[in-house]
């Protein structure tokens, strides 16, 4: 549950900061719950039969916005005094302390009295002025209404805690993250195409419900001339309920996959919107349980992430449910679960791929050694991984698994394929030829392999497009650089991530994200952006030929000093002069 455990001991030092330098015998920290869109008990502080009667309840937002009426506002906290709040209509627990130690008013405070039914709430906001909680605090030690200035200490206080709340909270969700990105690291390493693809589509699946929660987890692909959506891999799924579901033609849930219904690549609608697009005999597949209250919470929604082959046609789809919060995925969510789609096409694809060979091959198209060698699935880069495994231990695995997930994306874009590892050849060269230690040229090499890692979390059907991109789908690929440098941050690479954010940089300034110019640029970087326009140039794409490397070399001196670092585009056309073979360092 987002805001739980991790929280307790932070709420309860808190309580005990407010009782302890307050005076107040009894603090309750009620905490909000975006699942359910209330408030629950989380911490009673100061008595047992307090915390036996309330914890765990939970009061309404409509009950609280009521509490925390202008007209019981004072210095930022709200006093309620007895009698002036009808208690009773709220039908939830409440809880009033026993009048212990007031017997004796002090005379002084004569009117001022603290009565049982007094209450005093102070919100708990978060810096957008989202409330986080409310602190309830009751029998003051001295046994009267605070003054004005005591309930301005309290509200700083609570101020104060706030922020200590929505920092952990904010902690807890990027290691959420973290947690999903590592999975997902995990999942592509095990995708090693040695194995068959029920076994890598429900690693896949796997992936999907342990990296973000969600029980039950379905992967479809067409099949047949009315493209059919057949289950081929699932998890949180028992026999007898697969067998009970259809196999749906895709003309069925065709107006589900509009662009207009996407976010992040993933489909997600509330029950009512998707049966409104649907034909009858989809509705009421699935009943699902888990499911919460309020703007924040899942409750029966869809949530499809249709797959695309390499030509941008409609090939599956992801569906998953049940998710373990019972909330809504965030941003991040939808992007990790597109990731993990997107693993789902690898698979397909480089094993189509790899049928294909095989079958050329059974039919004597192809014959010889060298051919056979070609079978190999394209992941398989020994040398290059078994390095980086000795060079830097500590995070060679993940170093390795990234490498693999960026050869994901090359066999998911055919506009790129191979493109990832000859910039990483073709950055080794120019930093061998700059004189770089052979620690930092393979270190150059891996960032060249990983430099477009971010487009795992641009949606298919902005990066297949085979049409000229509008604005906004521009927008969209120029997160790559960000989108990248955040992954493989979680992945414990920092340097590397420094260099791929950059990549995209110019040297006067013009590149993005974030115009960077001259020094400012990592050399790294700025080796990259070299590598990658010369690879762009020369490669084959099937939208544009090659233009040949002497117009490529051209092209890098004319923009030398503007778009490029002139010393680096020197050394990488000397390195290549030089008949450097481009082939990876004997090992
Ligand atoms: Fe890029």
């Amino acid at each position: 549950m987002r805001g739980g455990g991790d929280l307790q001991p932070l709420l309860e030092a808190i309580a005990r900061v407010i009782s302890v330098s307050l005076g107040f015998g009894t603090v309750v920290i009620n905490l909000h719950r975006p699942a359910w869109d209330d408030f629950e008990v989380a911490i009673v502080h100061g008595s047992d039969e307090g915390r036996r009667v309330l914890l765990g309840t939970a009061r309404s937002w409509e009950s609280w916005q009521a509490l925390l009426d202008p007209r019981f506002e004072r210095g930022g906290a709200y006093l309620i005094p007895e009698g002036e709040f009808e208690w009773d209509t709220e039908g939830t627990v409440s809880y009033v302390p026993p009048a212990a130690g007031r017997l004796v008013p002090a005379e002084d405070h004569a009117g001022e009295d603290w009565h049982p039914e007094d209450a005093l709430l102070v919100p708990m906001r978060a810096a957008t002025g989202r409330l986080l909680g409310v602190v309830s605090v009751d029998d003051p030690i001295g046994g009267h209404r605070p003054s004005d200035a005591q309930l301005e200490v309290l509200s700083a206080v609570c101020d104060h805690a706030a922020l200590a709340v929505e920092h952990a909270q904010a902690t807890a969700e990027a290691d959420r993250h973290r947690t999903a990105v590592q999975h997902l690291l995990r999942v592509s390493a095990r995708l090693t195409g040695r194995r068959s693809v029920e076994d890598m589509l429900l690693a896949v699946c796997g992936g999907i419900r342990d990296a973000l929660g969600f029980r039950r987890v379905i992967v479809s692909l067409t099949d047949g001339p009315d493209h059919r959506l057949t289950i081929r891999s699932s998890i949180g799924w028992s026999r007898d309920e697969i067998a009970a579901l259809p196999d749906v033609p895709l003309s069925s849930i065709s107006r589900l996959l509009r662009p207009e219904h996407q976010r992040e690549g993933c489909v997600l609608l509330a029950r009512e919107e998707a049966e409104l697009l649907t034909p009858p005999e989809l509705h009421g597949l699935h009943r699902g349980e888990r499911n919460g209250r309020g703007p924040l919470a899942w409750r029966n929604h869809w949530l499809l992430v249709p797959l695309h082959d390499r030509d941008g046609a409609f090939t599956g789809m992801v569906w998953v449910d049940e998710p373990e919060d019972r909330l809504l995925p965030t941003t991040e969510g939808l992007q990790a679960l597109r990731a993990f789609a997107n693993q789902a096409i690898g698979v397909v694809e480089s094993t189509r791929e790899l049928e294909h060979l095989r079958h050329l091959a059974e039919n004597g198209t192809v014959t010889g050694p060298r051919n056979q060698g070609d079978l190999e699935p394209p992941i398989q880069a020994p040398g290059l991984l078994d390095t980086l495994h000795e060079g830097s231990a500590a995070n060679g695995e993940q170093l390795a698994a990234a490498m693999l997930l960026a050869e994901t994306l090359d066999r998911r874009d055919p506009g790129t394929v191979r493109h990832s590892l000859t910039v990483g050849r073709l950055a080794e060269q120019t930093g061998r030829h700059l004189g770089w230690s052979a620690e930092r040229v393979e270190r150059v090499r891996a960032a060249g392999v990983l430099h477009d890692i971010g487009k795992l979390g641009i949606p298919d059907a902005i990066l297949l497009k085979p049409d000229a991109l509008d604005r906004d789908e521009w927008q969209e690929i120029r997160r790559h650089p960000e989108i990248g440098a955040r992954i493989l941050e979680h992945a414990n690479l920092a340097d590397i991530a420094r260099w791929v954010r950059a990549h995209h940089e110019h040297l006067d300034g013009g590149g993005y994200p974030a115009g960077l110019a001259g020094a400012a640029i990592p050399a790294e970087a700025r080796v990259l952006a070299v590598a990658d326009a010369y690879e762009a140039m020369t490669a084959d794409r099937p939208y544009r030929a090659s233009i040949g490397p002497d117009a490529a070399e051209a092209e890098l001196r004319r923009a030398a000093g503007t778009q490029f670092d002139p010393e680096i585009v020197h050394a990488l056309i000397a390195a290549l002069a030089e008949g450097d073979d481009g082939l990876p360092s004997p090992v």
